[in-house]
């Protein structure tokens, strides 16, 4: 018996990191999941690895800021299962640079990835979740929705974007019996911490900083697996009565100072 047994999920963003993670323990606990990932290639890798474990996975290419091609998509899956049970909001870009030199089209690239596509698949599944009285609609923001690093200024107010967001949908959703929470990771390694080619989460300064010193009490990087268990519960029966929160995953990070 797995604890998402007999849903239909969709994870986006789910070709590596922490989307990957996500679609494989979903799958794991039953749940039959629809891949939304614009790397073909991965996308295909986490649709045979799912498979291969005897899961059950349908694979959709596509760029999630595409409105058009994201409702279809929402469309072939209700088709495909007839049902959404849950939407995992994943995928996200991450493009360093301060207000004094980043540019416009930066900040556009990360608000349209990160958030709007947030609200898009939002707003696509949530008739179907209403007309079953049923959903769960998960987005994965981060720690740096609510404390910055200073030099992600565009990827930060997508993220605590999403920390607004969800708290709405959660007050707009609730009389559907439709929770709405939010994960937010802190240091995780997944191709996402390779920063100019380099793992940020294994420069001799964090290894230093957030692991030796115990800036992160746990003194380790966390890993997509310590994630992806979160956003389980959060879309299992586990989770029944709790709406419009965050759920920080950081080893401790946020409580130190
Ligand atoms: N890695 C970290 O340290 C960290 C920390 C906090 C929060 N997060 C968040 O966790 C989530 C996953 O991050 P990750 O580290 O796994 O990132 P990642 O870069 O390793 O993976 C992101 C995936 O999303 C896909 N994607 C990006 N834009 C897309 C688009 N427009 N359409 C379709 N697919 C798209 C990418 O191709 C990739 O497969 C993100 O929301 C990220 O902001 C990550």
């Amino acid at each position: 018996m797995g604890l998402l047994d007999g849903q239909v999920a969709i994870v986006t963003g789910a070709g590596q990191g922490l989307g990957e993670s996500i679609a494989l323990e979903f799958a794991r606990e039953g749940a039959a999941v629809a891949l939304l990932e614009r790397n073909p290639e991965t996308l295909e890798a986490t649709r045979a690895k799912i498979e291969a474990a005897g899961g059950e996975a349908k694979a959709f290419a596509l760029d999630i800021t595409d409105y058009v091609a994201y409702a279809q998509v929402v469309k072939d899956t209700v088709a495909w299962k007839g049902k959404i049970d849950a939407l995992v909001n994943n995928a996200a870009i991450a493009l360093y640079g301060t207000i004094l030199n980043d540019s416009l089209d930066n900040w556009r690239k990360q608000i349209n990835v990160n958030l709007e596509a947030v609200y898009m698949g939002s707003k696509l599944v949530a008739p179907h979740m209403v007309e079953r009285q049923y959903g769960r609609i998960i987005s994965i923001a981060s720690i740096q929705g609510f404390a910055a690093s200073g030099d992600a200024g565009p990827y930060n107010a997508a993220k605590g974007g999403i920390i607004a967001y969800t708290k709405s949908m959660a007050v707009e959703l609730g009389q559907y019996n439709i929770l709405v929470n939010a994960v937010a990771p802190g240091f995780m390694r997944t191709p996402m911490s390779f920063v100019n080619g380099e793992d940020e989460t294994t420069t001799p300064d964090f290894l230093e900083w957030y692991v030796k010193r115990g800036k992160v009490p746990l003194r380790r990087t966390g890993l997509p697996e310590d994630v992806s268990g979160t956003v389980v519960f959060l879309a299992s029966s586990y989770c029944r009565y709790m709406t419009g929160q965050l759920l920080v995953v950081d080893g401790g990070l946020m409580s130190t100072f």
